[in-house]
């Protein structure tokens, strides 16, 4: 493995709790097989103080420490969900899974680390709505956290507060929505602008990419012809619709010189899309869910409106069923990059809004427990992807894409130690009945699934026990993120801004004024 960091850590120094300050802080994880993305090994691994210190064999360790047998596992670097909104105030509605809920959730499924968004409305200050996710956040989350902006209305204010949130407040990517017209929706010109700021900070864009104008005439035809059940969403924004606006945000992404994360890929058109840019050398990625790559959208037209109800999300799970594959085989390719879960979930209760009118079923998915089991599931046992590709989708390029490497996504001396030890011979059946989100059913109901994390460690606190989940609120930090991820704009950039943001410093967002004043 790797030990020689690209960058300093991105993280800030982590104060180490006094109940921890014992023989409780170390742990070593023997007989296990370490897989990074680069390559596995056999090894011991110590952790001491949320590090890791030492990988080899015949480490010598202080007595006391605690000692767990990982013989027959995988050591993976704990998952990374690039993409979840906890408690979010979206169509009416408040998300169910709130930081405490939701990290909880992500830990007992092998996901150590999460990334949320804040997300203004129009008009509304950047900065106030990062401060309000900080002050929900902080106090809740179980793992460590990161977070993205979302871009939805443009001014010079706007501009403003993207370069304070970068330079001073740890926020290194920006969403932007091509969907979700008169909401929060973007047109072109102010995309345009979004990106070329981007560019000039070294930010990294993202967009939800679909075509909110077609999609907005194509509802209102189709509840004028009566149909307004669940089964109208996925007809008025079928695979085309997210292809155009992929191929978009790629064209104005290019004319600036910006690269481009695409959020949610949930169709084949869509995934050959970015699998083309990429082809030309262009720095696009793509992000594929497990809700796209575990299931389909052939629910949305079943007469039980629940079931359907809760399938239903942006861009649509797509009817076709084969998609699920050829989403699979695009990651295997590297046509696609990451995985996420966009993890939104509402109840029955909430869902039941849209009765009447599928447009205003609130759009969200559950996954952030079940992602890791299902692209274990969908790729490795099915024999598409290795263990080491499985590493590389979950975890590393996320850490990569977003400047957390190597503190993050590597198993290697002087990273967190964020470590899942992965039983591939184990299964579980997923169900609402036993699964930790707030939601009442599970879009993965039913599905056996090979892979169990036995031991989930969050920064060296084992939080999965022998299968025993065993989390602490508060005990996850904010990562601020570092500007001009390497990965993503070496390929860009001048050699000017190469030596300088290899200078970068550290941004310690624990400084915060206004944050650390609102939590006295
Ligand atoms: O349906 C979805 N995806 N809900 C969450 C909001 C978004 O667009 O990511
Ligand atoms: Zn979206
Ligand atoms: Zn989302
Ligand atoms: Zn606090």
């Amino acid at each position: 493995t790797g030990t020689v960091p690209r960058r300093k850590m991105a993280a800030p120094v982590k104060k180490v709790p006094i109940h921890l300050q014992s023989s409780q802080n170390r742990l070593i994880i023997k007989n296990g097989k370490i897989v990074n993305a680069t390559g596995m090994q056999d090894g011991d691994i110590f952790v001491e103080d949320g590090i890791i210190k030492q990988i080899g064999t015949n480490l010598i360790v202080p007595g006391g420490t605690r000692m767990i047998d990982a013989r027959g596992r995988y050591i993976i670097p704990g998952g990374i969900d690039p993409h979840v909104h906890f408690a979010f105030e979206f169509m009416g509605q408040t998300s169910a899974d709130d930081f405490y809920q939701g990290t909880k959730a992500a830990i007992a499924g092998g996901t150590t680390m999460i990334i949320d968004f804040a997300i203004p409305k129009k008009k509304e200050s950047l900065l106030d709505q990062y401060d309000k996710y900080r002050l929900m956040a902080d106090d809740k989350v179980c793992c460590d956290y990161a977070l993205h902006c979302g871009i939805t209305w443009w001014s010079d204010k706007v501009k403003q507060e993207m370069e304070i949130l970068c330079k001073e407040r740890g926020v290194n990517s920006f969403k932007a929505f091509m969907a979700y017209k008169d909401d929060l929706m973007l047109h072109d010109d102010e995309l345009y602008k979004m990106m070329e700021t981007c560019r000039q900070l070294g930010a990294v864009a993202m967009v939800h990419a679909e075509n909110g104008d077609i999609i907005q005439e194509n509802a209102k035809k189709l509840l004028a012809k009566g149909v307004n059940g669940p089964e109208g969403h996925e007809k008025s924004r079928p695979e085309e619709v997210e292809a155009e606006a992929t191929n978009r945000a790629c064209v104005i992404a290019k004319q600036v010189n910006c690269p481009l994360y695409v959020v949610h890929v949930m169709s084949k058109e869509a995934g050959d899309v970015i699998a083309k840019y990429r082809e030309q050398g262009w720095p696009v990625y793509g992000e594929a869910l497990a809700a796209g790559l575990g299931t389909d959208g052939r629910p949305c037209c079943s007469s039980n409106y629940g079931l359907a109800a809760a399938h239903i999300m942006s861009p649509p799970l797509r009817s076709d069923p084969t998609t699920k594959e050829r989403l699979m085989e695009l990651l295997s390719a590297d046509g696609l990059q990451t995985t996420g879960s966009d993890n939104c979930t509402f109840t029955s209760q909430q869902k039941a809004v849209g009765k009447n009118d599928f447009s205003k079923i609130p759009n969200g998915v559950n996954g952030v427990e079940d992602r890791m089991s299902v692209v274990w599931e969908k790729g490795v046992h099915t024999g598409k992807i290795s263990p080491t590709r499985f590493v590389e989708i979950t975890s590393t390029n996320a850490a990569k894409i977003f400047n957390l490497f190597p503190s993050k996504g590597a198993i290697a001396i002087g990273s967190d130690a964020d470590i899942v030890i992965w039983n591939p011979n184990k299964t579980r059946t997923i169900s609402a009945k036993t699964h930790h989100q707030a939601c009442d059913y599970n879009i993965f109901e039913g599905m056996e699934c090979h892979g169990v994390p036995e031991y989930v460690i969050v920064s060296g606190r084992v939080c999965v026990d022998e299968g025993e989940l065993k989390v602490v609120q508060g005990h996850g930090r904010f990562n601020p993120t570092p500007l001009f991820p390497p990965t993503v704009y070496d390929p860009i950039a001048s050699e000017e801004e190469k030596a300088n943001y290899a200078a970068l410093p550290d941004i310690v967002t624990e400084t915060s004024d206004q944050v650390s004043q609102l939590h006295v």
